[in-house]
């Protein structure tokens, strides 16, 4: 680094400090946002951007560095009306590795091995891997084994008193398991997952209130609330991994051993961690978690690699606030700004059109990005996002890409507002409006070709007949070249038919007769879930079947009778009437079984088998040791008990696996018995 900017002229200089205090005034107004008001306009990645070109401006021309230039501050405030609490440990930051690649692992182990002064031939260094939860970091102050204090980390010697509201998260112990040390601070991260995150989201949306940019924003605004009543409507999440101060315990030789012992002590240690040898460990770990981060339930922005050794840390040391001993190695960031080239509309498959954002592609969590639904017109509007602005992606698990907001700043002096049409963009028919003008649907039904395409995709979906290679690609093909025009044509495709299509060969043309062949026995709850009856999901689907038992029965049955399924209310029953009325509906459902297609009707001699868990609804949760969850749900119906989302006082039971969140809680809160897997199992042995 020079001294002085020697070779720079008056000019030059001018310009510099001119943009080093644009930034600073840039930085410090983003900061406060993101810190103090949990609102933030920028995504991290871009904020980044700002702070590193400050950075380098002032390592350029060091004569720029101001005392207030947020690169030298660690920035967090004490919100007034929080009471401060000072961190007897100081809560440190992690050196960020920003390379996404495997360079990074190999990077820090290179560092550590030379801090530590280690040759060549000297055996690899032991590493404990774990993720980087993106949350909020906390400590928990245990005393004799009880909860006394919760932190926030705030500027990491001062943090903020927010015992009320940590009490509020069901994972947190009030007490810890066993011998309790006498002081005991556990340090983790508060997060909340992302379903938490989404079905939040869709009750804001539904209410046409204002929704949430981020779990991790959502979090952090929840955990700093005034009001511990409003933070138990936003359900939160813990994980330990790490300590502060500590008074008459043995802390464990080795980080892994710690998480084992915090485990043991009764409080929420996440499994995907490993001890890793040496860097091509941690690159291991590093390409594992990046290939299951979109599954994961939560966020994560990268994995940490910390020195397992806890005698080797204490040699390697700080340097200043950062642990020499630990990274965070980055994943792609899973927020990014982009331009919003134009509006288009799209058209679901019950006719749903959603406005989505045509945008300058973006690489954003893993992926690169082109469309983003934009949900709902009122929803723009309150984003303010217009045609030309600079809008924040975000991509999180498998998640549909949204569009979170814009970035403020200047615009093209006339931006159309954007409409919804009045008419179906594909079909011309008429579009109403639906939910107090929220929701806009094309009136077209079948006769849509938009929805012919969401219906035969659906139709031919996983879950439902299961016809493996009709994607959306053929769907396009065959329907606009008006091979196919409904659900039954697609068993009269032969294979001279397809092979005629673009880009199919003659084999790829029989796997599809082959899966369409195959697709022909459907149980009946699969065949009435792809016939994509409005307001008939899977579940619906099965309780229908079960109650029915024929195909038939169900066709001609009354809103009444249909109101006697359990589950089914006056507007699925309203729906499954209706659908059946049509002709239309009544000849798709003829035509295919005149195709060949035959569900399998459950009534009578098949169901002389024990069913332990009829009249029983239960809940799963988290992830279980060996039954995925369609496996254990699929035992639990068949035992004749019913699988329900959410948790109430008509649970039978919560079974929960690892990372088991909110609906544990909830079954804490309202005394529903929590079972594991073999409990599970006990209870289908009857
Ligand atoms: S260790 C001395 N481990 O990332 C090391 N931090 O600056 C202290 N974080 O504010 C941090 N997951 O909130 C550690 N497995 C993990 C973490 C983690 C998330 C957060 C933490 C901290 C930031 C790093």
């Amino acid at each position: 680094m020079t001294r002085r900017g020697g070779r720079d002229n008056g000019a030059m200089n001018d310009a510099s400090a001119q943009r080093a205090a644009e930034l600073r005034a840039q930085l410090n107004h983003h900061a406060h946002l993101y810190y103090v008001l949990d609102a933030p306009e920028l995504p991290d990645a871009a904020y980044d951007q700002l702070f590193q070109e400050l950075q380098a401006l002032e390592a350029a021309h060091p004569e720029l560095l101001t005392a207030d230039s947020p690169t030298q501050r660690v920035i967090g405030k004490v919100l007034p009306g929080l009471t401060p609490v000072r961190h007897v440990v100081p809560m440190l930051s992690i050196t960020t590795e920003t390379d996404t690649t495997e360079g990074g692992a190999i990077a820090f182990d290179a560092r550590v091995r030379r801090e530590l002064g280690l040759a060549e031939a000297d055996p690899p260094v032991e590493y404990a891997a774990e993720l980087k939860f993106d949350g909020l970091a906390m400590n928990l102050r245990y005393e004799q084994g009880v909860l006394v204090q919760a932190a926030t980390r705030g500027d990491g010697e001062t943090g903020e008193d927010v015992t009320q509201n940590v009490r509020t998260i069901g994972q947190i112990p009030l007490r810890l398991k066993g011998q309790a040390p006498e002081v005991l601070e556990v340090r983790g991260e508060v997060y909340m997952r992302r379903d938490d995150f989404e079905k939040l989201n869709e009750r804001q949306r539904e209410k046409g209130e204002k929704t949430f940019v981020n779990p991790r924003n959502t979090a952090a605004g929840a955990i700093r609330q005034l009001d511990p009543a409003l933070v138990r409507q936003r359900p939160l999440c813990f994980y330990a991994y790490g300590l502060g101060e500590v008074q008459g315990w043995d802390v464990p030789a080795t980080h892994s051993g710690l998480l084992d012992a915090l485990a043991a002590l009764g409080l929420p240690v996440n499994a995907d961690r490993t001890v890793a040898i040496g860097p091509s460990g941690l690159v291991q770990f590093h390409q594992a978690m990046a290939a299951k981060r979109d599954s994961l339930p939560f966020d994560i922005d990268g994995v940490v690699y910390k020195v397992n050794s806890r005698e080797l840390q204490a040699r390697l040391g700080f340097k200043t606030r950062e642990p020499r001993w630990a990274v965070a190695h980055k994943y792609p960031a899973q927020e990014q700004v982009t331009t919003l080239l134009a509006i288009d509309v799209q058209v679901g498959r019950t006719g749903k059109l959603t406005p989505v954002a045509r945008l300058d592609p973006v690489f954003v969590g893993g992926t690169t990005v082109s469309n983003a639904t934009l949900h709902n017109v009122f929803e723009m509007r309150r984003k303010g996002v217009r045609v030309g602005d600079q809008v924040i992606i975000r991509r999180a698990g498998d998640v549909i890409p949204e569009v979170v907001g814009r970035v403020p700043g200047a615009r093209p002096a006339y931006v159309p507002n954007f409409h919804m049409p009045r008419e179906c963009p594909v079909c011309k028919s008429a579009a109403v409006r639906e939910k107090r003008g929220i929701e806009y649907r094309c009136t077209g039904g079948v006769f849509c070709p938009a929805q012919r395409k969401q219906a035969l995709l659906h139709f031919a979906g996983r879950r439902a007949m299961d016809i493996e290679g009709l994607g959306d690609k053929l769907v396009e093909q065959l329907v606009d070249a008006g091979i196919v025009q409904s659900l039954p044509g697609l068993y009269k495709l032969g294979v001279a038919k397809l092979a005629a299509l673009d880009r199919m060969a003659e084999k790829s043309a029989q796997n599809i007769v082959d899966a369409l062949e195959k697709s022909k026995t459907p149980t009946l709850a699969r065949f009435l879930f792809s016939l994509g009856i409005r307001q008939v999901g899977e579940t619906t689907a099965k309780d229908l079947a079960r109650h029915f038992g024929s195909l038939d029965k169900l066709m001609n049955a009354s809103v009444e009778q249909l109101l006697e399924v359990s589950d089914v209310g006056p507007i699925v029953a309203a729906s499954i009437h209706t659908f059946f009325a049509q002709p239309h509906n009544r000849e798709v459902v003829e035509q295919l079984l005149a195709a060949g297609v035959q569900p399998q009707e459950s009534s009578g001699e098949a169901d002389d088998r024990p069913r332990p868990l009829l009249g029983k609804t239960l809940v799963l949760t988290g992830t279980l040791p060996t039954l995925t969850r369609d496996e254990a749900q699929a035992l639990i119906e068949d035992a004749g008990g019913k699988v329900s989302g959410s948790v109430s006082k008509k649970t039978s039971y919560v079974i929960a696996g690892e990372e088991a969140g909110s609906k544990l809680e909830k079954a804490r809160t309202l005394g529903v018995p929590v079972l594991d897997e073999d409990g599970l199992k006990a209870l289908l042995a009857g």
